[in-house]
């Protein structure tokens, strides 16, 4: 059964009107018939507006370094359990090299919040990879002033990655102890000012987390105007204080995406790697439900298994050379085709 006040709904977002947040709950919330026309809604904006290529950025995780203590995350400072790493300038350099001969139009920089490189040095890989390829380069390191954006931003940086995990400000606080969502916002409002592509995003199912949670988190991404937005599921991490919290579901994760597609139509938004741990097909049941980006992660193989925000973690054993073909064959399986270019923001480009 299908309201026909739910199908009008749908047809609204579809048309691109603004929804309140009682109607992105009621979205948030469907399932069954209404839940496939939500997702076929979102899969022909994607379709329309961003078209049939699936972007690759290939993930480098410089680090696994952190100062701060996120209880949802594996590499909290606190977790004793996990063996630290750095690559070395040269050894991210060679990966995002690496990653350019794969065919990669992109790479992404991803390290724990900390300073394991410091922030002249990371400007150095930045302006290294962008004088001897024409990658894309974004930057995913967290929390850190304006003048280190900036920095990052003058030797070559074109786009930032900082999830604003969670829109109910007192979750954030208890999750991200000693850290406020207000400062969170403050720092993607600069990077917006310093001239980056933005993204940002949230984890779906965080215990004390509700639909009206989620329907804030796509509001708050739409208030950002994200140029990329990020979605997946929380799954507990062994050795964190989340660690037999339940996770986010399938179900809910394809329903945010779905709807974060449909409020913020030219936005990048990958099928997340957590996705594609928590079920086999998840990053397939993104694709079909709004998502056009993949990010195969680029990090060499001895380093991966130290890089786990969550368990069970897909890809932990491939080497690059593996994974690309493996995420190629995924979406031409989708009906979909390997986007090449770096695959700036559709504004950027206009
Ligand atoms: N489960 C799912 N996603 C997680 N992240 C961190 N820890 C977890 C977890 N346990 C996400 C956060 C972060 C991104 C890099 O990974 O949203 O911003
Ligand atoms: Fe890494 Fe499939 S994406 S092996």
């Amino acid at each position: 059964m299908i309201r026909q006040e739910v199908l009008a709904l749908i047809a609204r977002a579809e048309a691109g009107a603004d929804l309140s947040r009682d109607e992105l709950t009621c979205l948030l919330s469907l399932g069954g018939e209404e839940q496939k026309a939500l997702f076929a809604a979102a899969d022909r904006v994607r379709a329309r507006v961003m078209g049939d290529g699936v972007h690759l950025r290939g993930l480098i995780e410089f680090s696994n370094i952190c100062r701060m203590d996120c209880c949802y995350c594996g590499i909290r400072r606190s977790n004793r359990h996990v063996r630290r790493y750095r690559m070395t300038p040269e050894e991210i350099v060679a990966a995002a090299q690496g990653a350019w001969r794969l065919g990669y139009g992109s790479v992404v920089l991803q390290s724990g919040e900390g300073d394991a490189l410091d922030p002249e040095e990371l400007a150095g890989v930045v302006r290294q990879i962008k004088a001897t390829t024409p990658l894309a380069v974004t930057l995913s390191v967290g929390e850190r002033t304006r003048e280190e954006y900036a920095l990052w931003r003058e030797a070559g940086a074109d786009r930032f990655l900082l999830r604003h995990e969670t829109a109910d400000p007192e979750l954030f606080a208890r999750l991200r102890p000693g850290r406020r969502l207000e400062q969170r916002i403050q720092c993607l409002l600069w990077l917006r000012e310093l001239g980056y592509q933005v993204g940002s995003g949230f984890m779906v199912g965080l215990p004390g987390q509700t639909v009206g949670t989620l329907a804030d988190d796509i509001l708050l991404l739409k208030r950002l105007n994200v140029e990329m937005a990020g979605i997946g599921p929380f799954i507990p991490a062994p050795h964190t204080p989340l660690a037999d919290a339940a996770p986010g579901t399938v179900e809910q994760t394809l329903n945010a995406v779905a709807c974060v597609r449909l409020s913020i139509q030219d936005a990048h938004v990958p099928a997340t790697t957590a996705l594609g741990s928590i079920h086999p097909r998840g990053r397939q049941l993104a694709l079909a439900c709004g998502a056009n980006v993949i990010m195969p992660n680029v990090t060499p193989g001895k380093y991966r298994e130290h890089y786990q925000l969550y368990p069970n973690k897909i890809c932990l054993r491939e080497e690059p050379e593996q994974c690309e073909p493996c995420v190629a064959a995924l979406i031409v399986g989708e009906g979909r085709f390997v986007a090449t270019g770096p695959g700036h923001s559709p504004r950027w480009t206009a």
